[in-house]
């Protein structure tokens, strides 16, 4: 099958030298890309900027802004039977970018951030994708039913719902301990290493797929 993943952190540019950005290491997106290679999938990793080596046997679309990431999915989407959005994309982006380093004068500066597209919440709506949908949740307080309000608002078949307020998991670490936010039911999963828990993931993600195809 061919496997859709994002992964890592996006940049948004300030100017030539700076971004806003975020914590994601991309550790849990290549880790997924990895095990859907390993059981034999043709797999897209499009990844935000970090120091991971692409993982054997993956094909690699390097981004760095939302709005690259954006166009990336749009581009390849259309031949994905499974699309998995662990990238933490920045939700605002500046709405304008200087040509020049700002220089620093005032004691106080403003800047104005305008939203990025949904890339997840318009697979279905905008391209029509009718393959199996899985994102992921960020949260800090009230995990689930944030999760559970992605999973509908995005109309994804799964969300993978990871509590990022823990010390020792979700963004950077080597370990992350989730829940399963499906439609009918929610699975919690123990804590693991990203590399354990993806393999965990990809079973749970081939399954409800196969199940999908099952039922249409
Ligand atoms: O990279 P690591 O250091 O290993 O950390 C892993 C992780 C914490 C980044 C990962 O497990 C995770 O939770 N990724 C999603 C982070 C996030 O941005 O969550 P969110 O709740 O803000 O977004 C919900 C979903 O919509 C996500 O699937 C996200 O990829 C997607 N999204 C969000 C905004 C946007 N503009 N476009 C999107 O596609």
């Amino acid at each position: 099958m061919n496997i859709l993943v994002t992964a890592g952190p996006t940049r948004e540019p300030i100017d030539p030298v700076r971004f806003i950005g975020n914590r994601s290491s991309g550790k849990m997106g290549y880790e997924i890309a990895s095990a859907f290679a390993r059981e034999g999938h043709t797999v897209l990793l499009v990844s935000g900027p970090t120091s991971l080596d692409v993982p054997d046997g993956v094909d690699f679309l390097p981004i760095e802004s939302a709005n690259e990431m954006n166009e990336a999915v749009a581009n390849h989407l259309g031949r994905m039977q499974v699309a998995v959005f662990a990238a933490a994309v920045a939700d605002y982006t500046p709405s304008t970018v200087a040509k020049e380093k700002i220089k620093k004068s005032a004691d106080a500066i403003m800047l104005e951030l305008v939203r990025t597209t949904d890339i997840l919440g318009s697979c279905r709506s905008e391209h029509g994708f009718a393959g199996t949908l899985v994102g992921f949740a960020a949260e800090t307080e009230n995990l689930i039913a944030h999760a559970r309000e992605k999973l509908t608002r995005k109309q994804c078949d799964l969300i993978i719902a990871n509590d990022v307020s823990k010390p020792g998991i979700g963004f950077e670490s080597d370990q992350n301990e989730v829940t399963l936010v499906y439609p009918e039911r929610i699975e919690q999963l123990p804590l693991a290493s990203k590399h354990d828990l993806a393999h965990q993931l990809v079973r749970a993600i081939l399954m409800l797929h196969a199940e999908k195809c099952a039922a249409n």
